[in-house]
């Protein structure tokens, strides 16, 4: 990223990749060729070849020496989404429906096409699909509101996923270039040290948002609780959140560290993890944080 130079990549190395690691990557490469910068790659396997072109991390890269096993596109919907970068907020509601419904894919004994339940209208199938969805629809419009503030309007959004079917878990990664968590929580009365680690940490507390003198609101955006719900879903579900933003890193069940050297990640890039399995018992409404729990606002009659 700092160099001025082409960039020519040496993936003799590389066995797997997540993800999270791909929206890294086509996050990297989309910056480096937007500086006029080209990419060549060198030294991939035909494998992972094969894989990363067919999850479209290679948009106007190079390939040298290496010739892509080729691997069929069709009927995976069910378990992987490939790379998709998003500019735009009107782009989110289809993205998350679409992500959604193919990390959901086919559980057991649930039927995708059954009718609606009588009372409240949904399908079991819809049951296990919000969570999913309304993680990936706030991750999403956090990248596409906030990430743009603080000089970084042209930030755009990675998302990817897939599901691991011997360890049952799905991953979605969600990446954004934009100003992070830092830049945007830096004048919040909430934010301790002025460091990254601390700013990934305040924004996961509830009720924290960087807009919060804009009011109560009924929509869940800007009351601050959308982190903290993804979090909650995340554990539900028998998961995790990986988050790192500048030259920090936190994992919410292991170490949460600063990156050494000059490793820094300007922006948002979080991983979602969860159980597949676990989805159907996750109590969505039961996570969204108490109405009561909003702060009081003082009424002003001048
Ligand atoms: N992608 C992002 N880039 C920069 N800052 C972010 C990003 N996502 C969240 N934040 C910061 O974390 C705060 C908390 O996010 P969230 O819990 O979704 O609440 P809300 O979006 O309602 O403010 C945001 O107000 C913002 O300051
Ligand atoms: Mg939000």
């Amino acid at each position: 990223m700092e160099a001025t130079a082409d960039v020519v990549v040496n993936a003799s190395r590389l066995c797997f990749v997540d993800p999270f690691g791909m929206a890294l990557l086509g996050a990297t490469f989309h910056t480096i060729r937007n500086q006029g910068r080209s990419v060549q790659i060198c030294g991939l396997s035909a494998e992972m070849g094969g894989y990363l072109e067919r999850m479209d991390v290679f948009e106007g890269i190079e390939l040298v020496d290496c010739a892509p096993m080729p691997m069929q596109r069709h009927n995976r919907g069910d378990s992987l989404v490939e790379l998709t970068r998003l500019g735009a907020r009107r782009d989110v509601d289809e993205a998350s429906f679409r992500l959604a419904h193919a990390v959901v894919g086919h559980i057991p004994g649930i039927n995708p096409d059954e009718p609606p339940d009588e009372m409240t209208g949904y399908t079991a199938f819809e049951r296990l699909v919000e969570p999913v969805q309304y993680a990936l629809n706030e991750l999403l419009e956090n990248a596409l509101t906030h990430a743009k503030g603080h000089g970084f309007p042209d930030a755009c959004v990675w998302v990817a996923s897939q599901y691991y079917p011997r360890k049952g878990m799905i991953q979605l990664a969600v990446v954004d270039d934009g100003c992070g968590f830092l830049a945007s929580l830096r004048n919040h009365p909430a934010l301790r040290r002025e460091s990254h680690i601390d700013a990934i940490f305040t924004a996961l507390m509830p009720r924290i948002s960087c807009n919060r003198d804009l009011g109560l609101s009924s929509e869940s955006v800007n009351q601050g609780v959308g982190l903290t719900t993804t979090f909650r879903i995340a554990e539900q579900a028998g998961g995790r959140l990986v988050i790192a933003s500048g030259d920090a890193i936190h994992d919410t069940v292991g170490r949460s560290y600063q990156l050494t050297e000059d490793n820094f990640w300007q922006g948002v890039a979080v991983a979602m993890e969860c159980r597949r399995d676990r989805l159907p018992d996750i109590r969505f409404r039961d996570l969204l944080p108490p109405l009561d729990a909003q702060p009081v606002r003082r009424l002003r009659f001048e």
